[in-house]
């Protein structure tokens, strides 16, 4: 069913497996036999690159594209990432790792680099690129505020570049399969409505749209946007929903009275996830085959929000860096309130989830059953690819 692109992670496994067992034999009289074999697949297969892994969206999986560009949607100055490795900020909107880092891990490569990074040359091409930028929409008037972001048809543009200087590389049959075998994750549309439909009271959008055409023609164009994906080449897709835009911390401090969700933003929510998941289906049967895989992390993030206690957290409305209600108001500075603990903060700053959030969530796409995950799980995914 799949292409045989899938035969190349299939020996990068093998290759890891065997790595595995000889550590575990090391102390055995036999040890340097397997040691011997190991060395002999190593070798057969050093030219055989892992598992690629496409990062597109906003700032919840960006990785630093906006580091490069004019914009004010940043993440480059502390506190952000004072729980990275190196403790310090690399535009990731994160105080350590976010949802792509942890998904690499998971499938044994190191993190992916933005695509703006001068460092993103030679081999390290290969492991893949994270086209996301802070700040975009599905659509092109989102965001508009920032100024210079990398907008979703740019990101696509970018993606075609990038197939183009891999060629370049390893020539043109090796990169279709190393595109066709790749994972690719998309998170975008929450901004259309936070950071557009209702970035203002009576913004352009809300006078041209009431809310259930809005997102009907937002579910239009992200059909588009996934139809070109397809079309260049990507053929395993995981594709988030929004979260429950109105229990952010940011909206709690904006719209809510007493701690309750915006139910506004929640409404927006409640009727785009669906509506995505229906999407995908649609696009899925056209292809007639499991492309796009729709991660609900609407339900993994209403999870810890309904009750944050039972993972962890001692609060899902403060955030642990901001200021005003909630730490809500503004961008997360060093002159911003900080929390001493992170890890028992569900919110980072007002929009974005604390690295412990990210791993829960993370959690539930690798294993997640039918309410989080469909038509399958990571787990699944890497699994099947893996025998095809
Ligand atoms: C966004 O802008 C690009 C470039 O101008 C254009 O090709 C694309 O159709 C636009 N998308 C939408 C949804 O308007
Ligand atoms: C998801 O992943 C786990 C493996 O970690 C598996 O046991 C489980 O059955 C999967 N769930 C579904 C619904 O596919």
């Amino acid at each position: 069913m799949l292409s045989s692109a899938l035969h190349i992670p299939k020996i990068a496994l093998a290759t890891t497996f065997h790595f595995k067992k000889s550590m575990a034999s090391s102390l055995g009289v036999a040890s340097w036999v397997i040691l011997g074999l190991v060395m002999v697949l190593a070798t057969s297969t050093t030219n055989v690159e892992a598992r690629a892994f496409f990062v597109f969206g906003d700032s919840l999986v960006d990785n630093g594209n906006n580091n490069y560009l004019a914009t004010t949607a940043r993440a480059d100055s502390p506190p952000y990432g004072i729980d990275y490795p190196t403790h310090r900020p690399t535009g990731r909107f994160s105080n350590g790792l976010n949802i792509p880092d942890l998904i690499s891990q998971q499938i044994g490569s190191e993190s992916t680099l933005p695509y703006l990074s001068p460092q993103l040359t030679g081999q390290r091409l290969l492991v893949g690129a994270n086209f996301a930028s802070a700040g975009i929409g599905i659509l092109n008037d989102t965001g508009v505020q920032f100024i210079n972001i990398i907008r979703m048809f740019r990101q696509l543009d970018y993606f075609e570049e990038y197939q183009r200087r891999v060629t370049a590389l390893i020539g043109a049959q090796r990169t279709k399969q190393l595109v066709n075998g790749a994972l690719v994750l998309i998170t975008v549309g929450g901004n259309d409505f936070v950071n557009n439909y209702y970035l203002v009271p009576y913004s352009a959008r809300s006078r041209q749209y009431p809310l259930p055409n809005y997102v009907k023609y937002l579910i239009s164009e992200y059909k588009k946007i996934l139809s070109r994906l397809y079309d260049l080449g990507a053929r395993r897709v995981l594709v988030t929903g929004t979260g429950p835009l109105g229990c952010v911390p940011a909206e709690l401090a904006m719209r809510s009275r007493n701690g309750e969700c915006s139910a506004e933003l929640q409404r927006a929510a409640a009727l785009y996830n669906p509506q995505l998941a229906q999407m995908l289906q649609q696009l899925n049967n056209k292809y007639g085959s499991d492309i796009f895989i729709a991660a609900n992390t609407q339900q993994s993030h209403t999870d810890f929000i309904t009750n944050p206690q039972a993972y962890g957290f001692t609060t899902s409305k403060i955030a642990c860096c901001g200021q005003g209600p909630y730490n809500g108001l503004g961008l997360c500075t060093v002159a911003s309130n900080l929390c001493p603990n992170r890890d028992v903060y569900a919110f980072w700053d007002p929009f974005h989830p604390s690295e412990r959030a990210n791993r829960l969530i993370v959690r539930q796409i690798l294993n997640g059953n039918s309410r989080y995950m469909n038509p399958m799980n990571l787990s699944t995914i890497l699994a099947l690819d893996s025998m095809t």
